[in-house]
């Protein structure tokens, strides 16, 4: 199992268990193999999209084999998150809350609002890990797919990196704001290839009127990220893998309201600034240090293939990390 998913994984569970994982610990394998597993499955994905709007399929073959599967990794993961609560109940100290869990069992104990209980906070662990390890290995991955087909782009961004962070300086994400290119290279990525091409569904808790289109309550509404990304109205030539759209006539960065990978409104990704700056500091990182290059005994994807299972993944692919 490739080391990309385990650091990204490990980025986060330093935010909510206070540690990182060695990558052959058994905690941090099961995590990337359940949500690999789960969200890289076309069928399973399928499947726990028709069960929302079917529920019976679940008693009937092949959809009970999916939901049995579904079911298996949620009770991994939540034999894996018992451990890491009592670890904590062990540890507790009320005026040194050293971490995310720590933090929401202060307010537990302290009892004012009774959603802070254990299953609120199984969930809000299983939303963090779920929506963060896999969209954002996806997005790296695409990156270097993209650094493969156009070694000029990869020239470029280290260009910038050794005038920004130097050959060998350590890369801070206040570097990003003097980087346009880099930045450029990272929003083009996410646009081209859309992490969540469908986003995640919704549901309207009231009526709601949007265009002139009345949508009743109780309406599920999938948005579609991916077409936002590839309207010829918002983006010249949407087909095409330019960075350079994003850098006006002075060589600034410009941002476009049309490029959200973090969909959109008050529920947009609540992990967006983490994911911004993990991918930044990882992709600084690997190519200031290598040469990314293909292997000459695999094929480099095609830059559309990939198929969607929760999230837009790439086919497997090898390539060589040549240090510089
Ligand atoms: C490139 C990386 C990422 C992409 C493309 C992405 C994309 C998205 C999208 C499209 C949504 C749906 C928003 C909506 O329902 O309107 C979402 C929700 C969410 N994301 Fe991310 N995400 C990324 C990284 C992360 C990370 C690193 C975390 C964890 C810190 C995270 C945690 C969440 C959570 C908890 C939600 C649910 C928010 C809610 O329901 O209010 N995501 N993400």
């Amino acid at each position: 199992m490739s080391i990309l998913p385990k650091s990204s994984c490990n980025v986060l569970c330093s935010i909510v268990f206070g540690k990182r994982y060695e990558y052959d610990d058994d905690t941090v394998c099961t995590f990337v193999r359940i949500f690999f597993d789960v969200f890289h499955s076309q069928f399973d994905n399928f499947v726990s999209q028709l069960i929302i709007f079917a529920p019976k399929l679940i008693y009937i073959y092949p959809f009970s084999q999916s939901y049995k599967r579904l079911k298996k990794a949620f009770k991994d993961f939540a034999e894996i998150t018992n451990k890491v609560f009592n670890e904590h109940e062990e540890t507790f100290d009320k005026e040194h809350p050293k971490d995310f869990i720590d933090a929401f069992l202060k307010n537990m104990k302290e009892g004012s609002d009774k959603n802070f209980d254990i299953e609120h906070l199984r969930m809000y662990l299983r939303d963090i890990l779920e929506g963060g390890i896999v969209t954002t290995t996806d997005t790296i991955n695409w990156s270097l797919i993209f650094l493969l087909h156009y070694p000029e782009i990869q020239t470029k961004i280290r260009e910038e990196i050794r005038q920004i962070v130097g050959p060998s300086g350590s890369v801070k994400i206040s570097h990003k704001d003097d980087m346009p290119y880099t930045k450029a290279f990272i929003e083009e990525t996410m646009r081209f290839a859309t992490a969540t091409p469908l986003g995640f569904q919704h549901k309207t808790n009231k009526d709601a009127e949007i265009n002139r289109y009345f949508i009743p309550k109780g309406t599920m509404v999938t948005p579609n990220i991916w077409a936002v990304h590839n309207d010829p109205k918002y983006f010249e030539e949407p087909e095409k893998f330019k960075p350079e759209r994003f850098i006006d006539e002075k060589g600034n960065f410009v941002k476009s309201e049309y490029v959200i990978p973090f969909s959109v409104g008050p529920r947009r990704c609540v992990g967006e600034h983490i994911a911004r700056m993990e991918i930044f500091i990882f992709l600084v990182s690997m190519i200031q240090k290598f040469e990314i290059l293909p292997d000459p005994e695999s094929k480099i994807p095609c830059l559309d293939d990939g198929f969607v299972g929760a999230t837009f993944v790439s086919c497997p692919y090898k390539l060589i990390f040549q240090k510089i």
